[in-house]
């Protein structure tokens, strides 16, 4: 694989501040936002004055741990456009989540919100190894998502030539990768093993395109994920983060010369991590719940979002800014097995360990009697799929599971094709509890 570590004068000087120069411009910002955000949105000015803190409460960084949380819930109550700190008329873009339950949350931009986000975006692909004159093929989905904008953007930004294909039609991405050479992929890595899948249908050798990094985000994976694109592939594979909330992709970015989770941008974004439960802030290191407050926003200023990601906080290694690990799954995603927790990133690990399993898969639950069970529905791969390798493959995945992951289930091998494909983030998690 290509050495796409970035050379002197690539980064952007605040990419190299020291820790002190970091925090004073965290400090000073916070304050900013936490001021507007009071004096422009009635909704924190109530939550504020209801938990007691004032602006001029935040005299250091770990202050922000008095102020309250904002919530998914909040958003929706202001539906669409209460939270918003500037008047409608300055807000030029408008991205909304899908709503599959509920009220969509409605998030807004000002020009100098799509500029930062653009900014960030670059400066995500050139963390990730891809600079100026490349080609990259945007696959995440365009519209009120901000996956295929915000990517789009950044690319453009960075001075890339923009392929703007988001999802669906695989078999033509592939005719567009080849034919445009492109070099950065952008999309989700479920919907990217789909079109590595078709490559291999078309008779097309993945190893043998000109890409040499993919920025996979929007869902979780895995580190065996990555293991299995860049062998597949030949061709580097990071992480990207973000959410629409809080701005769209764009908020962390792994850098390709340590692949070591996430360097979070913390000249735009303040993080912390607390204890799902109790919301207490938990030391650096501890596995908890990511909680993001915007540092420059203007439209939608967010304090203390709750992201119900769960992640860990490190220091800086390719950067001087914080790392996050790779996101282990959405509190909403956990599901109870028997008093055990499991998240599909666990059962995508034990998968990937199993040689003729592929990498889609499918956590069914039911509650045939008192308790919840799940079925693993995954696909063989296509020289592994004859009735007698599927049942062996079944027993294998079963039971290391259960040595593994500590949870007893039901593991269904189907064939090759048999699960639906997503054209943008996998539904990992199918429940039939409830019927
Ligand atoms: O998914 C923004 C995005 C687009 C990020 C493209 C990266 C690439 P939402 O639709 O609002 O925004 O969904 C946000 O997706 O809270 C996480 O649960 C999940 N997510 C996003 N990136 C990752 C990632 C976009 N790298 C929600 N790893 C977030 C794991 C991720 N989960």
């Amino acid at each position: 694989m290509l050495d796409l570590a970035p050379r002197p004068g690539d980064l952007e000087a605040v990419e190299t501040a020291s820790r002190e120069e970091i925090t004073a411009l965290q400090l000073t910002r916070l304050r900013d936002t936490v001021q507007r955000a009071y004096q422009q949105v009635a909704h924190y000015r109530q939550a504020f004055d209801a938990a007691g803190v004032a602006p001029d409460d935040l005299r250091s960084l770990q202050d922000v741990a008095n102020f309250p949380f904002t919530t998914k819930a909040d958003l929706r109550q202001n539906y669409p456009f209460g939270m918003f700190a500037v008047p409608r008329e300055q807000v030029v873009r408008l991205h909304a989540s899908s709503g599959t339950t509920g009220r969509p949350t409605v998030v807004g931009y000002t020009q100098a919100d799509v500029d930062t986000w653009a900014g960030l975006v670059a400066r995500s692909i050139r963390a990730a190894g891809g600079r100026p004159g490349d080609v990259v093929h945007v696959a995440y989905g365009y519209g009120l998502f901000t996956g295929g904008l915000g990517a789009h953007y950044g690319a453009e930004r960075l001075g890339a030539t923009v392929v703007p294909v988001s999802g669906g039609m695989t078999a033509r991405q592939v005719t567009l990768l080849q034919d445009f050479g492109a070099t950065v992929f952008m999309g989700t890595p479920s919907y990217f093993l789909a079109i590595l899948d078709e490559m291999e249908r078309q008779g097309v050798d993945p190893r043998s395109t000109s890409l040499t990094v993919g920025i996979f985000g929007a869902e979780p994976w895995t580190e065996d994920m990555r293991t299995e694109i860049e062998t597949r592939a030949d061709m580097h594979a990071v992480d990207i983060y973000g959410l629409s909330e809080v701005m769209g992709p764009g908020v962390a970015q792994e850098c390709v010369e340590t692949k070591d989770g996430l360097t979070i941008w913390e000249d735009h974004f303040y993080p912390e991590v607390v204890d799902p439960l109790t919301g207490a802030v938990l030391p650096e290191g501890e596995r908890g719940e990511l909680v993001l407050t915007s540092l420059t926003k203007q439209a939608l200023p967010i304090i203390r979002y709750r992201t119900r990601d769960l992640t860990r906080l490190a220091p800086g290694t390719a950067r001087t800014m914080r790392r996050m690990d790779r996101i282990t799954g959405r509190t909403d995603d956990m599901m109870i097995l028997r008093g055990v927790n499991v998240f599909p990133t666990q059962i995508e690990e034990q998968i990937l360990h199993v040689p003729g399993l592929s990498p889609h898969f499918m956590c069914v639950l039911s509650r045939p009697g008192r308790m919840d069970e799940m079925t693993v529905r995954v696909e063989a791969r296509p020289d592994a799929a004859s009735a007698g390798q599927r049942e062996r493959l079944a027993g294998e995945l079963a039971a290391r599971i259960k040595h593994r992951v500590g949870v007893t289930v039901a593991v269904d091998v189907v064939e090759p094709q048999m699960l639906e494909r997503s054209l943008g983030k996998a539904k990992r998690i199918l429940d039939l509890r409830s019927r």
